[in-house]
């Protein structure tokens, strides 16, 4: 574990925070999510601490008298069970802007495999939209494929890209 952050599941306590942290990131996904079928609201309560679905969560490592008031700044959601029971899918992903290419995404994707894969999960799917680099180059340096493209699905020629990887 790297001594600067921790990743830990999100409980329902976490709510304020996992909110503010997408309002954080809100625009740079395409659409923002805030702008997506049923907004930020509704993705907490179908995403937080559920019985298939949670976030992992990063946090700094800080005095703690300044704790309190530290956000997260890394998170990763995950459903399971999404297409049959050895499945599962990564609902969201994001960095912090402010700490990005320091391998938090990479640190945080690690801990979920092996936590699904020890859960029996075989197959994990996403997707990400075509403009976004760092997310493509990122999905398929830890193993993604591209099984389908859907163009111009997010309007503007942007296409959507889903993603699946095996686990051994
Ligand atoms: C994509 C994102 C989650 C990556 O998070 P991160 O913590 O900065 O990523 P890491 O530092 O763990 O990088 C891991 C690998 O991803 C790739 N990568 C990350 N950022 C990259 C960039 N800006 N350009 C190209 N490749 C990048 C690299 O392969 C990198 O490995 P390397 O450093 O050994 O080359 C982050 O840029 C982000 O939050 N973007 C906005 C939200 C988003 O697009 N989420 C994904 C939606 S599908």
């Amino acid at each position: 574990m790297n001594s600067k952050y921790s990743i830990r599941i999100a409980s329902k306590n976490d709510e304020k925070k996992v909110t503010s942290f997408i309002e954080l990131v809100d625009k740079d996904f395409y659409p923002p999510l805030s702008q997506r079928s049923g907004g930020i609201p509704e993705r907490v309560e179908r995403c937080l601490d559920t019985d298939e679905a949670n976030f992992l969560v990063v946090e700094p490592n800080v005095n703690r008298e300044n704790s309190q008031s530290e956000g997260f700044i890394g998170m990763l959601g995950y459903t399971k069970n999404w297409k049959g029971q050895d499945t599962a899918y990564i609902n969201f992903l994001a960095t912090h802007p402010d700490y990005r290419n320091l391998g938090i995404s990479k640190a945080l994707y690690m801990q979920l495999e092996k936590k699904l894969a020890e859960s029996g999960i075989k197959r994990i799917y996403l997707c990400t939209w075509s403009g976004n680099p760092a997310a493509i180059k990122f999905y398929e340096s830890i193993g993604y494929y591209r099984y389908a493209v859907v163009l111009n699905d997010r309007g503007n020629g942007v296409n959507t890209i889903y993603y699946k990887k095996v686990l051994i």
